[in-house]
């Protein structure tokens, strides 16, 4: 029985890392708008170098594939310059800007399909060739810890067919509606109700690749918000800023009567307050009362008591060092008597 023969791969010889690396960290800072940013799963590999790094795997290195004399320094050179060849195609494939890039994609798929059929040829004789060898059929790529999903996606980005699974079911989601869902609809044009204030005109023309899925599921959110609008909107009010509101906000007065959507509730739990003569009273555990602290956008809120009763009203600019001690101690909600203004709840 004939032995399976297996060619040394890029990978197993030399990879550009610098360009890799390079790449991969660059994509970190560009990625915005990518799926892969909508649920950040652990440990998820960047797109550049799961790119390189499946094809470097599949392709031969040219030690391999080259001919002749493999102690001539002229063979030497024609398999540094074929090697060469291989680190440019990497090069460009790892460039975000490259993503799509569909001349850049072949030619690394035209170079993963070369080394497979050079494979298969090499295993002609093997019994189940036909099965396993088949030069028309490149292996299928499976990824069973497929987690975001980087890896099965890029492999099916190079031509493979990929398989994707993960033992969590929210990466089996995120590898379903990256990988599996997207090709069932590529080149369907979009069906959804058009939304009234949108120009289309860019569209209309080409809906190639998944262009009909992805403008299908900003129409059909689009209905779903306006739905969830008309059911669930009286629960978050416009908030009109009043003269009052501005009196201690200079940066609301040209505002006023203005109705503004509320962009952010902060929410916090409350309990009874500790002190008999206020258990009637609750009280809102916060480990701090600071918004923000950023340079020059600070803000805070701060407890307005009248009576038995408080309210909160957002103030700007440096937060006093109370209010940054909140009302709570570590993680178990107990109470803490260190902010003043609400001690009376707590004495
Ligand atoms: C480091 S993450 C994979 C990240 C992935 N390569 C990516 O680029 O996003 C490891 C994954 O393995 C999965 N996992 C751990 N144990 C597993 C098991 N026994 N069977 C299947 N999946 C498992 C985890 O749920 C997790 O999603």
């Amino acid at each position: 029985m004939s032995e399976i023969k297996i060619p040394k791969k890029l990978i197993e010889v030399a990879l550009p890392l610098d360009d890799i690396n390079a790449a991969a960290a660059r994509e970190k800072s560009i990625r915005h708008g990518h799926p892969s940013t909508l649920h950040l799963w652990w440990a998820r590999r960047p797109l550049a170098a799961a790119r390189a790094v499946i094809f470097a795997q599949m392709v031969n290195d040219p030690s391999e594939t080259v001919s002749g004399d493999k102690r001539l320094r002229e063979t030497k050179l024609k398999i540094q310059s074929e090697r060469e060849k291989l680190f440019d195609i990497i090069r460009d494939l790892v460039k975000w800007e490259n993503t799509n890039n569909e001349i850049v994609l072949n030619r690394a798929r035209a170079a993963i399909k070369e080394s497979w059929r050079f494979t298969c040829e090499l295993n002609r004789s093997v019994p189940e060739a036909s099965e396993l060898f088949d030069p028309e059929k490149l292996p299928a790529f499976h990824d069973p810890f497929a987690g975001g999903g980087a890896i099965p996606l890029e492999a099916q980005r190079l031509g493979l067919q990929s398989f994707a699974s993960d033992l969590n079911p929210v990466a089996v989601m995120i590898n379903k509606a990256m990988i599996e869902i997207p090709p069932k609809f590529a080149g369907n044009k979009a069906i959804g109700p058009l939304i009234d204030s949108d120009n289309q005109s860019d569209l209309i023309d080409s809906w190639s690749g998944v262009k009909g899925l992805a403008e299908d599921v900003k129409r059909y959110g689009h209905v779903m918000r306006e739905e969830a609008y008309k059911r669930i909107g009286y629960l978050y009010p416009k908030i009109e800023v009043t003269e009052t509101m501005a009196a201690s906000r200079a940066d609301l007065k040209h505002l006023i009567g203005d109705k503004l959507t509320v962009i952010a509730w902060l929410w916090a739990r409350t309990i009874p307050s500790p002190s008999p003569i206020y258990s009637h009273v609750n009280v809102p555990l916060a480990s701090s009362f600071v918004i923000s602290n950023k340079k020059g956008k600070e803000a805070y809120v701060e407890p307005v008591i009248t009576g038995d009763s408080y309210e909160f009203v957002v103030k700007t600019g440096i937060p006093p060092t109370e209010s940054k001690s909140g009302t709570k101690v570590g993680r178990g909600g107990i109470l803490n008597v260190c902010y003043p203004r609400l001690q009376f709840l707590s004495n």
